[in-house]
């Protein structure tokens, strides 16, 4: 098997100032992909900012060889973002790969946040990769080529105390993916998602050093980067992290026809057992598939 390569591909990193972003976007550069390196620097609340982060990267990759651009716009900042996607014109003419990694935390209990808490969050993860996503949107289709990978997380897919604005910010992505995977396919734009797990700043204090020994960055980019391959799948949530690699999916049971003849909430309560029974469970594609099921089971299928 060959290796992957990026030669002549361009790639945008949000957020590759630290952490996940900077290892995706050194390991892309390393494989031949020249890179804009996107961090708005801050805090990890989101105080603050400058371009040092950003401009850190682009000189590593430089001193490895590479071919790289920094920008320190805010992922939230229209006119920020649109200058991230000329840098890139500008200089390559061309943008191939989107890594929508940029984030924030501002972790409270639903009870003491406030809402402020809520919509910040929502505007960088959310809006923040909706707007890099629409700025390249055009680009890749002109290309008829594009890769994009947006950043999910457990908190998101399965729920986390204390992350209520992260965790609807983070569902919300898979959302915006579920539909972009199927308005992108005949553009041959892919959209995955990447689930990680690491030892960065957000995650220090939360488990054991010896734990988070385990956890590097480094051990999450290569799914990441496969997802940026043409090789790569479309619509896929890839959980990563120490290594170990799976696939999230949202199922849906196949569930009970109970007609519209006296139908009640007794109904609903009484067939409780056989509406969640995971026997015959199934994925779907695209939402048109799971309304094509109600039909089927109305007709007695
Ligand atoms: P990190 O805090 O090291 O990296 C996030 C980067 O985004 C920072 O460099 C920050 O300056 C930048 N950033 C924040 N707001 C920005 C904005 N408005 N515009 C541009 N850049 C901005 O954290 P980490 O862990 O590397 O997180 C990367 C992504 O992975 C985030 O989306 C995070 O939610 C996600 N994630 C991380 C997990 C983990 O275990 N570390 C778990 C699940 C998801």
């Amino acid at each position: 098997m060959v290796d992957i390569r990026f030669d002549g591909k361009v790639a945008i990193v949000t957020g590759a100032g630290g952490g996940l972003g900077r290892q995706h976007a050194l390991e892309l550069a390393r494989r031949g992909a020249k890179v804009l390196v996107n961090d708005l620097g801050g805090s990890m609340d989101g105080s603050g900012g400058g371009s040092d982060a950003a401009n850190k990267v682009v000189e590593e990759i430089k001193a490895a060889g590479g071919e790289a651009l920094s920008n320190g716009s805010s992922v939230t900042d229209d006119a920020g973002v649109a200058l991230m996607v000329k840098q890139a014109m500008d200089a390559w003419g061309r943008i191939d790969i989107l890594i929508a990694n940029a984030g924030i935390l501002r972790d409270k209990t639903f009870a003491k946040m406030e809402i402020a808490d809520f919509e910040v969050v929502l505007d960088v993860h959310l809006l923040g990769t909706v707007k890099p996503a629409k700025a390249v949107w055009e680009i890749m289709r002109q290309q008829n080529y594009g890769r994009i990978v947006v950043t999910t997380s457990s908190s998101g897919l399965y729920g986390n105390f204390g992350q209520s604005n992260y965790g609807a910010a983070k569902l919300g992505i898979i959302g915006f993916m579920n539909t972009l995977k199927l308005e992108g396919q005949k553009n041959n734009i892919h959209v995955n998602a990447i689930a990680p797990v690491a030892a960065t700043r957000m995650t220090e204090g939360l488990m054991p050093p010896a734990v988070l020994e385990k956890l590097k960055p480094e051990y999450v980019t290569p799914g990441v980067v496969f997802l940026c391959s043409e090789e790569a799948p479309t619509g896929a949530i890839l959980t990563a992290g120490a290594g170990a690699f799976a696939l999230s999916r949202i199922v849906e049971t196949e569930g009970v026809y109970l007609g519209d003849d006296g139908l009640s909430v007794e109904e609903v309560r009484d067939n409780w057992a056989r509406i969640t029974d995971a026997e015959g469970q199934q994925a779907y594609q695209t939402g048109g598939e799971q309304t094509a099921k109600v039909f089927r089971k109305m007709q007695g299928g």
